[in-house]
């Protein structure tokens, strides 16, 4: 096995150092803490945790769910809704974007409609006109919007979103997934409401990105009342991870801290586009998340792959129709950032 150090900038995950209150929770915990379950549901709440986050974001603790990352949120609420009964059911989800959505979706033998994202200027958008006549026409059993979306970077405002919702009828379930939205805005104070007015819908976030904690797999959402079937699908009755629950709640309480890096993050966002916006055939196009998304001329593709094998950088080429001659690109370190824009503007100019 070769023991090059890597440099993985292809998954979004974070490049900088975790937050003091996180390290600290992580050693003063005590592994007797382990022989028990949390017992959380003798008081009538699922963990520690969700009674944290319901306080925070001034939700129902009911109404908040825990999982193991934003992906089993996304996976139970898929298999839940999308596995009942005798007929295929439908979801509809963006054209570009996570490729697991479809994957879960398959595991239940749901039937996906993809709606358009098209590219206008420097960003993608939603193409809502569309969403809402597939809404009417399909009827689908759920919808998926990925407010920012991976990998085209784009959000939905809250009017856009408010928009879309007031044309789902009510047995449709809407599922928001907000893995990268902290990186975009920090005001939370929409949530609430917003689950209230629009019952059938479940917004999902995680503490793999913003946070900076993917190795942890902790995710958590909000969802309606009209869910409530999916309480009792997703709650484990034991309880949770209680190390990775108290982990979570410090990283809740150094929000701060996190946003700070995700400051860091924005002014290299900014480098990226001064230094590459201009270079023949590329573009770089606005972000909203972790990651920028580059298009590059593809007959470069087979330089630039060696140009980052060299130095052991890793980053996502990627290979999704319409999207053949674009790059994603994590936000590392900012002397990573700058080695890989002058990779970049190296290979450009030879
Ligand atoms: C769009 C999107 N949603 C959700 C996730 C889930 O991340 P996790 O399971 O680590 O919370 C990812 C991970 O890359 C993602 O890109």
């Amino acid at each position: 096995m070769s023991n090059t150090h890597l440099i993985y900038l292809d998954r979004n995950e974070y490049n900088f150092e975790v937050a003091p209150l996180v390290e600290e929770t992580i050693q003063n915990f005590l592994p007797i803490e382990f022989t028990h379950y949390t017992r959380c549901f003798q008081r009538g709440i699922k963990s520690e945790l969700s009674q944290y986050i319901a306080e925070m974001y001034g939700v129902p603790e009911k109404n908040v769910i825990l999982g193991y990352g934003g992906e089993s949120i996304l996976k139970e609420v898929i298999h839940c809704f999308l596995s009942q009964g005798h007929r295929q059911r439908r979801i509809l989800i963006p054209a570009y974007s996570w490729w697991y959505y479809r994957s879960i979706a398959d595991e239940v033998n749901g039937t996906t409609i993809l709606y358009p994202i098209y590219e206008e200027g420097d960003t993608f958008k939603y193409d809502l006109p569309e969403i809402k006549r597939l809404l009417h026409e399909e009827k689908p059993d759920m919808l998926l919007l990925a407010s920012p979306n991976n990998p085209t970077g784009n959000s939905l405002t809250l009017a856009e979103i408010k928009d879309i919702l007031s044309h789902v009828d009510p047995q449709t379930i809407v599922v928001i997934d907000e893995a990268y939205t902290l990186f975009n805005q920090q005001d939370i104070s929409y949530i609430a409401p917003l689950i209230k007015e629009f019952p059938n819908l479940l917004i999902v976030r995680t503490f793999s990105k913003f946070y900076g904690l993917p190795g942890l797999r902790l995710g958590y959402a909000f969802m309606g009342d009209s869910l409530k079937p999916f309480d009792g699908f997703s709650t484990m009755y034991l309880g949770f991870n209680i190390l990775s629950e108290k982990v979570g709640i410090a990283a809740l309480q150094s929000t701060d801290f996190y946003s700070g890096k995700a400051a860091l993050m924005q002014k290299d966002k900014e480098l990226y586009r001064e230094k590459l916006g201009s270079l023949p055939g590329f573009k770089v196009y606005h972000s909203d998340a972790n990651f920028i998304l580059i298009k590059y001329p593809i007959e470069l593709k087979e330089k630039l792959q060696e140009a980052f094998a060299q130095v052991n950088i890793v980053v996502k080429f990627m290979n999704e129709e319409g999207l053949r001659s674009h790059l994603r690109i994590t936000l590392g370190a900012p002397d990573v950032n700058r080695q890989v824009i002058d990779i970049i503007v190296q290979t450009a100019g030879q």
